[in-house]
């Protein structure tokens, strides 16, 4: 038998040996397109690339492309369970040319593969073709020898292909396969049509045109091809049988769903089991992208898979969460062809418990609601949109759930109802806004909140992406366009860039498009919505455009390692200092980081070095940066770190990091928006550079990390050298150097000042006037230069010591220009003279007043130093 892994590397490889590059699967989330919310064929990696926008190395390619039909223009997600072909997550295998071959060797390339590699009879093929399309007609006639009606014409609705209401489109050609007349149905174009027993198993698109927004179509640059062939249809061609889920991959899931259930394979429960199987794929695959489950968006396509599989679970008797126990088997099976399955398998298998966990919660209650209202209901009836938005507010059932379990009693929902009920809650919620008195720019936010939904954010998982242009602001007020050079403000459905919030600053870059070009300088997030602020440098951006959005790698890579490590400084503190260590608030920037807490006294240098260390040895542990999405109670219990007083929705991301000690979810686990290294090593290493306090009680820190730590680290090292240099010494003798220095620094201003102070005394000349006698007193009056003013008594002790007995008076002249005046009378004559009276007529003289000591010695002084002079004979006319 021919494995579905076996089929895929076979096609790939088929194309290769005919030179063909193989290409690998694209992201489910289209990075190329804002309309498409998940890629639907093997085509739409290529969009660009066939419309000429985009180059690749090569002109022809071959793909197995992961692809999603549930949500947008192609939709199967109400069909799983019910059909042997529909899924909402399939492969799709292909071989594109761009601009290189057409119809002709198309046709030949797909109709060997079937007929001669892949040996299916060629009775059981038959192709149609687009109704005028004569050539295509010809072709197969000549080069795989089909009678004519073997070959079907037949009209746009089913050979004109388009990938959604715009892009590249063409006419196209489909091969189907006969399951024989065992199964009901016929060939194409026939009345039974629809029978299961002719299958399409290929798809060859000849793309020659371009579909536009406005409605009218071009020709594109070259004629090119692609061809899609879902791989689980070819796979059951080929191991013959006529189920999808019949195959060796659907056997081993649903084979895993049924002994996680203890269902019968064969039972009743079967179609429950497909459901079940057939979601856990497109689930995982989108968790394993980063698409979590949620209330909008993708995400909330993803909560509707998985909450649909949950129920058909319940269905089987699971009281208990089961599904996410099947991942391991998928892994096994589609592991290795897809390598984003085994490196996610935990995170995915964790993120599918904890969605079954809250949604069993409500599960059970909501589905007695259901009973008991549906109970009186008959075949055919409708059940009233309250009940069914009740279903959906209280008790999390997304609306096709309802319809889905309702459907095998045939009763229907009022979708009316439903949606009444729904703008109802908003205009509730609107009213009490407006109550709430907010500024007059946040009503504009507000009014764009309501009308169209939070943006949606891609930029955890990629930097670049498509979005279109859905408002766009000048000064406050909604304008149709922004002209080259004018600033202004861009709302997108969809955007890679992310908005200032949680005290990560916002994401700068460049929005892109046909002719228009525009910096974006900082993005903000009101009510969910993204403000893109730019300024426009070419051509006019207008509402509806699609634009490419491009987040400056080098920055955000700067953010990103800087919001990791707050986290890791953040426990690292709690670890040194306490559990009393709480956050106060941060600042996440791209050239650092800032981080406040609750400690009452400033850090030791060994609790700041303890932090670091700490810090860059999970940094060193390079385990992977995870992130699950959680109910917030929850996830405190968990033991996630959340900002006391924050107002959390119902459901957080916790992103956690390092190894986790104990039973605990890693070793550092917080509840946080912002965007994160995919690995502890990808912070390089963090350095705390300052710690201060910024309120009582309040200490901060602020850290480098990667490069930006390092040139620190650089730069204080060449500070070190160039010391080194400058002291003649090498750089560890730098503090035995400064240490020595300032020892003889000190002996040297020691000196200095015993020299000036012998200078004051009359060693050196110029001033030292000799004493003089007045009314029969010995009077030594001296002003002086040079000395330090705490100097200057002891000078005045010293001359009163050298006269002996009479009156000194030393006079500083500083060199701020102030005068300080020192009085000693010796001891004999301070019965006649007290030194703290004589002091207050010189401090007078200076400018200054009072001053005072005892009978022997006082001190004052003034602020004009040139009255020295005069505060002399002040004295000298008292005596
Ligand atoms: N784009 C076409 C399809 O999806 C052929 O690949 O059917």
């Amino acid at each position: 038998m021919t494995s579905v892994n076996d089929l895929r590397s076979s096609f790939v490889g088929y194309f290769a040996s005919n030179g063909h590059e193989p290409v690998a699967s694209s992201p489910l989330v289209p990075r190329n397109d804002p309309t498409l919310m998940f890629t639907n064929a093997g085509m739409v990696q290529f969009k660009n690339v066939f419309t000429g926008v985009e180059k690749r190395p090569y002109s022809t390619a071959a793909t197995a492309q992961k692809c999603v039909r549930a949500g947008g223009k192609h939709n199967d997600l109400d069909n799983v369970g019910f059909t042997a072909r529909h899924h909402t997550f399939f492969e799709m295998l292909g071989n594109f040319s761009f601009g290189d071959y057409f119809k002709d060797q198309a046709i030949e390339l797909a109709w060997n593969l079937l007929t001669k590699d892949w040996a299916l009879p060629r009775d059981k093929l038959m192709v149609t073709v687009y109704e005028d399309d004569d050539e295509a007609m010809e072709l197969w006639k000549k080069i795989a020898g089909l009678s004519e009606d073997r070959i079907v014409r037949l009209g746009a609705k089913s050979n004109f292909w388009q990938m959604g209401d715009t892009g590249p489109c063409g006419p196209c050609s489909e091969i189907f396969y006969d399951h024989g007349d065992k199964v009901w149905g016929g060939p194409p174009g026939s009345p039974e049509e629809d029978g299961d027993r002719w299958i399409e198993i290929w798809n060859l698109v000849f793309m020659q045109y371009e579909q536009h927004p406005d409605g009218s179509r071009t020709g594109l640059p070259r004629p090119s091809i692609d061809t899609g062939m879902g791989l689980e249809r070819i796979a059951a061609v080929m191991q013959g049988v006529h189920d999808n889920y019949d195959i060796d991959l659907f056997k081993a899931l649903i084979g895993a769903a049924a002994n996680a259930t203890h269902a019968d394979v064969n039972g009743p429960g079967n179609r429950s089991l497909r459901v079940i199987a057939d979601h856990l794929r497109s689930m995982s695959f989108l968790i394993a992208e980063g698409v979590l489950p949620s209330n909008e968006g993708r995400g909330y396509v993803l909560r509707r898979i998985m909450r649909r599989a949950m129920r058909h679970a319940t269905l089987l008797g699971a009281n208990e969460p089961v599904i996410h126990k099947l991942v391991p088997t998928l892994v096994r099976e589609m592991g290795q062809a897809y390598p984003e399955l085994s490196r996610g398998e935990a995170m995915i298998a964790e993120t599918v418990r904890l969605e079954e966990g809250r949604f069993l919660k409500t599960l059970g209650r909501g589905l007695q609601i259901l009973e008991s209202e549906t109970a009186a209901l008959g075949e055919g009836a409708v059940l009233d949109g309250a009940t069914a938005f009740k279903l959906y507010d209280t008790y999390g059932f997304p609306l096709d759930l309802t319809q889905d379990a309702l459907r095998s009693r045939n009763i229907s929902v009022d979708q009316a109802g439903f949606d009444a009920a729904m703008a109802q809650q908003k205009a509730e919620a609107r009213k009490n806004w407006a109550g709430s008195g907010e500024a007059a720019t946040d009503t504009v936010w507000y009014g764009l909140a309501d009308k169209l939904g939070p943006t949606e954010f891609l930029g955890y998982e990629t930097e670049t992406a498509e979005g279109e242009i859905k408002a766009l602001l000048v000064d406050g007020a909604e304008v149709d366009a922004i002209d080259a050079g004018q600033d202004g403000i861009v709302v997108v459905n969809q955007t890679p860039f992310y908005g200032e919030s949680g005290g990560q600053v916002g994401d700068s870059g460049v929005i892109k498009g046909e002719g228009i070009a525009a910096d974006v300088l900082d993005t903000g997030k009101h009510h969910g919505v993204f403000a893109h602020k730019v300024k426009v440098t070419e051509g006019t951006l207008k509402r509806g455009q699609a634009v490419e959005l491009l987040v400056d790698h080098g920055r955000r890579s700067s953010i990103r390692a800087n919001h990791s490590a707050t986290h890791l400084l953040h426990e690292a503190l709690r670890l040194v200092l306490g559990d009393h260590v709480a956050q106060k608030g941060s600042l996440v920037s791209a050239d650092r980081l800032r981080f406040d807490f609750v400690h009452t006294k400033p850090m030791t240098p060994q609790e700041m070095a303890e932090v670091e260390d700490i810090a860059n040895t999970i940094i060193l542990q390079n385990t992977p940066v995870e992130t699950r999405l959680m109910g917030v109670e929850e996830a405190k219990e968990s033991g996630a770190r959340a900002l006391f007083g924050e107002k959390y929705g119902d459901e957080v991301r916790v992103v956690s990091m390092g190894e986790p000690t104990g039973n605990g979810l890693g070793w550092s686990v917080e509840l946080c928006g912002g965007t994160h290294v995919r690995r502890t090593g990808d912070i390089g290493l963090v350095s705390v550079v300052a710690e201060g306090a910024v309120a009582a009680g309040v200490r901060r820190i602020e850290a480098l990390t990667g490069h930006a730590a390092r040139h620190r680290g650089n730069a204080n090292t060449n500070i070190v050298a160039s010391a080194a240099g400058l002291l003649r010494s090498g750089p560890h003798d730098v503090l035995d150097r400064i240490e020595a220095l300032q020892g003889q620094l000190k002996s040297a201003e020691k000196a200095l000042a015993d020299a000036r102070q012998k200078l004051a005394l009359g060693g050196g000349g110029e001033r030292a006037g000799a004493s003089e006698t007045v009314n029969g007193v010995t009077f030594v009056g001296r002003v002086v230069e040079g000395v330090a003013a705490k100097d200057i008594k002891s000078v005045v002790d010293a001359e009163k010591k050298r006269v002996g007995s009479g009156i000194v008076v030393m006079v500083l002249k500083g060199e701020d220009g102030k005068g300080t005046v020192a009085i000693g009378v010796t001891e004999d004559l301070t019965s006649r003279y007290a030194a703290g009276t004589l002091i207050k007529s010189a401090t007078a003289a200076l400018g200054g007043q009072g001053g005072g000591g005892r009978p022997d010695m006082a001190q004052g002084g003034g602020p004009d130093g040139s009255k020295a002079d005069d505060a002399i004979a002040a004295i000298r006319a008292l005596l």
